[in-house]
């Protein structure tokens, strides 16, 4: 029996969501670049994924109608999100509150309201990103208002602040970004959960545990980090040797599918060399992050390690004023919608138990050996 380890290259269903070259890279949502997807916000996104088109006006309005009435969480939910402690890691934190919203509303999947339940996930995320922030700082619960858009909403609630029209273009953008990327570790751990039929609330709870991890959502954290660590751009090459002596990964590179530079990190590259030029310990981070770019291509491209979407974005949300542990919170955020959106293209349209196997490589049969007769 042949084991493809990592499930490298085995395809697990087929999908109108996303197309990606890895070879030349190439990310497409429902056939649009993402390029000049940043022309569109992620309102329209999120009606591009769940219904198949970009929208018309009117449709744009009854999304984005739905999203604002939707907003509002049970207080019990807020109540076990402001229980957990300041300490609390924050997608541990999500994972506690997208589980409690299982328990409180459980649907039963059903062609006719699938999308509005994945409408209604989505804006009940933000309720629940803002509110990790709000509880880790020791601030006070709040529900995102409506405003003209979803990105200045989420801001407008966890940064207690107005934001202005660069910051909102950013945000909307980096919501465009984040939002799929075909099967990845979380989106699978979720359609996983979906072949049981399990609700939609549960298989957000299932993708967030995926996403935790260093090697996955985890990894704008650690990309940032290495940024502060470097403290100054003449550093950086030393600070590179060292890794590679010690052969120790540099986080924010590498794809297991783009063999070149991620498009989706060259936008967040503009984007964060934009707003970093703003505060000047980020204008620093950005010029270390992109000598450290620059040195890690002259080395690792031979490899086909490339900056990956998480090398600068962190950059781009600390420029915003976001701490470091809510770099995954808002890429869950995202990825909220391209999870549902594969959840309901799974479920509605080519569902089946996923239950693979393992070759067993363990012992014989040996015979019982009853506790009082073992030596
Ligand atoms: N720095 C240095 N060497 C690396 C790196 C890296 N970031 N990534 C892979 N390699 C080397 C690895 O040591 C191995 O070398 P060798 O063949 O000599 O043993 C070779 O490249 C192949 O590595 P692999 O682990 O088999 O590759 P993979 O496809 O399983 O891993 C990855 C993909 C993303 C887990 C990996 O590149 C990595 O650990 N990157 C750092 C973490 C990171 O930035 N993750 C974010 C991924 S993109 C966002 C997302 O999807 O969540």
């Amino acid at each position: 029996m042949q084991v493809s380890r990592g499930l490298e290259d085995v395809i697990i269903k087929t999908t109108s969501l996303t197309f990606i070259d890895g070879e030349k890279g190439i990310l497409r949502y429902r056939g649009y670049d993402i390029n000049d997807l940043m022309n569109a916000s992620y309102e329209e996104v999120i009606y591009l994924m769940l219904y198949g088109d970009l929208p018309s006006r009117g449709e744009l309005e009854e999304v984005k109608s739905i999203i604002n009435e939707s907003y509002d969480v049970p207080e019990s939910v807020i109540n076990v999100i402001f229980s957990l402690g300041r300490s609390c890691d924050p997608i541990g934190m999500m994972e506690t509150a997208f589980g409690a919203l299982a328990s409180v509303y459980n649907p039963a999947w059903d062609k006719e309201r699938d999308k509005e339940t994945a409408l209604k996930i989505i804006a009940k995320a933000s309720t629940v990103t803002c509110n990790v922030m709000r509880a880790k700082e020791g601030l006070k619960p709040k529900v995102p208002e409506p405003s003209e858009s979803y990105a200045k909403s989420f801001l407008r609630s966890s940064l207690d602040k107005e934001p202005d029209e660069l910051e909102v273009k950013a945000m909307d953008n980096s919501l465009v970004l984040y939002t799929d990327h075909e099967v990845p570790a979380s989106t699978t751990a979720g359609l996983v959960t979906a072949s049981t039929l399990s609700d939609m609330y549960s298989c957000v709870t299932a993708a967030l545990a995926a996403l935790k991890g260093p090697l996955h959502g985890g990894a704008a954290e650690g990309a940032f980090n290495q940024f502060v660590d470097i403290g100054s751009p003449e550093k950086v090459e030393e600070w590179f040797s060292r890794k590679m002596e010690e052969k120790k990964r540099i986080m924010g590179f590498g794809h297991r599918v783009y063999k070149t530079y991620d498009p989706r990190a060259k936008i967040f590259k503009r984007l964060a060399e934009s707003l970093s030029s703003r505060k000047p310990e980020a204008k620093t981070y950005f010029k270390i992050a992109s000598k450290l770019d620059e040195v890690g291509e002259k080395h690792l491209s031979e490899k086909k390690l490339f900056p990956n979407t998480d090398f600068y974005s962190g950059i781009l949300f600390y420029s915003m004023g976001f701490p470091v542990y809510m770099f995954t919170p808002i890429f869950a955020l995202s990825r909220t919608l391209g999870w549902t959106s594969h959840f309901i293209e799974y479920v509605e349209e080519q569902h089946r138990l996923i239950r693979p196997r393992a070759a067993y490589v363990g012992a014989e049969k040996r015979e019982f050996v009853p506790l009082e007769k073992r030596s």
